[in-house]
């Protein structure tokens, strides 16, 4: 489908974005494996969530959805059942690599596939860990590609440097580590998202994050079934923010947002650009912080992103890319190499269509470097089939006089259902 977007003098309203993809996935798979019912509270539509939501009921989780709220009955860390066919975990790499973990040490075996662009990403960050850890899972294909096929082991606890920051491998571990015996330990150069470190820690898991290290002390104790409240998700806020920063006579204000800090290094860096950005009524849920979010139209020089800034905004950097555009200077994007192994190259692709507006960008070996302030052209776009891609570039269709249009549409849902509702009003 091509989507045409138009170009908007400002870009201003309230707004709420849906719930946090990552908790969401995170508190389905942990709720079900805990003991009693546990209620999710503001659970997203986002279709990654819905795959978490699928496969767990196929591994006969007993999920009641109504609308945004979930009650989940856990039937503790041994309750799942074997699932005869393949587990589909769609387009998202976070089902599939956490639930690699929790399935490595059930009692039955298990195969895990995805969609086309998920199959496309190599699991061997999951399969090396896991295999310390005694775990059979091996690429169907050989190639350390999915489908995976998962034989249930009893694990080893391990201690394990991380060779490059990954949440998603941080946690493949950590949930396996319920299962082992003995201490399990992650350690990362840079701080990746820590939400299954602190969820787990509510579920009642004594664990414990101190200077790039996470101990589970002791796997095999249960966890603890509790109510778990879904605020929005930041990486969804961020393309309003985005809008706001760069057209003229505008404010938004976003409310109810999770602002960990693992996830907001966007707002550092755009505060470094000049942007003019508040957080307020900010509050605790559960150990995650929440605020609202209010950004206006900033006048913004460029900047220079380094590689420890960037698992903090592991999935800002296409946005950035364009707010960088509307920025005066240079802004050097460095040590974001692990952009290449997301739902597309979104190095290479943010590079290639950013081009085609006439921005000066260039790709280096691990990020980008972006003339900031040239004047840009309307164009045809390509998602090259990813929802960031497509809604970093509708942002930028908003600003381009006569606006765009982006061929390869619709993949928005992945992440933020209701995007464009936003974006056609604005
Ligand atoms: C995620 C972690 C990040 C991020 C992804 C979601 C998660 O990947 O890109 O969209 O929920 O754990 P990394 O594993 O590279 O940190």
């Amino acid at each position: 489908m091509t989507k045409k977007i138009n170009d908007s003098y400002s870009f201003s309203g309230a707004y709420s974005v849906p719930g946090d993809k990552s908790v969401a996935q995170r508190a389905v798979i942990i709720s079900s494996i805990a003991e009693g019912v546990s209620t999710v509270l503001g659970f997203p539509e986002a279709l990654d969530c819905l795959s978490a939501l699928e496969c767990m009921r196929n591994l006969g989780a007993d999920i009641i959805k109504n609308g945004s709220e979930l009650v989940i009955n856990g039937s503790g860390l041994y309750g799942l059942k074997q699932y005869d066919g393949r587990l589909n975990a769609g387009n998202s790499a976070t089902t599939m690599r956490l639930l690699s973990g929790v399935l490595s040490a059930q009692r039955f075996d298990s195969v895990i596939t995805g969609d086309e662009s998920l199959l496309k990403r190599s699991a061997n960050g999951i399969i090396k860990p896991l295999s310390q850890m005694g775990a059979d899972v091996c690429s169907e294909t050989g190639d350390g590609f999915a489908p995976l096929i998962i034989k249930g082991r009893a694990l080893k606890a391990i201690a394990y440097d991380m060779p490059v920051a990954s949440a998603q491998v941080k946690s493949a571990v950590l949930l396996a580590g319920l299962y082992a015996e003995g201490s399990t330990c992650v350690r990362e150069s840079f701080a990746s998202r820590n939400h299954t470190e602190i969820m787990l820690g509510s579920f009642g898991a004594q664990i414990e994050s101190k200077r790039g290290r996470v101990t589970l002390y002791r796997g095999g104790c249960a966890l603890r079934a509790k109510n778990v409240a879904i605020y929005g998700d930041f990486s969804s806020a961020a393309y309003l923010i985005a809008s706001a920063v760069i057209h003229n006579n505008s404010s938004v204000r976003i409310n109810g947002v999770f602002v960990n800090k693992t996830r907001t290094g966007f707002l550092n860096v755009l505060r470094r650009m000049g942007a003019k950005i508040r957080l307020m009524r900010m509050f605790l849920s559960d150990g995650e912080p929440v605020a609202d979010i209010v950004a206006e139209s900033s006048g913004l020089f460029g900047t220079e992103v380094s590689a420890r800034e960037i698992p903090s905004m592991i999935d800002e950097i296409p946005i950035l890319a364009v707010v960088s555009c509307f920025a005066k200077g240079r802004t050097v994007i460095k040590g974001a190499s692990e952009l290449r192994k997301k739902e597309c190259d979104r190095l290479a692709a943010m590079a290639c269509e950013l081009k085609k507006a006439g921005a000066d960008i260039e790709e280096t070996d691990d990020g980008l470097i972006i003339e900031g302030g040239k004047k840009l052209k309307s164009a045809v776009f390509d998602t090259h089939k990813d929802h960031r891609v497509e809604m970093s570039l509708s942002v930028l269709g908003t600003r381009i006089p006569g606006g765009c249009e982006i061929e390869n549409a619709g993949y928005a849902d992945v992440s933020f259902p209701g995007f464009y509702d936003i974006i056609d009003r604005a």
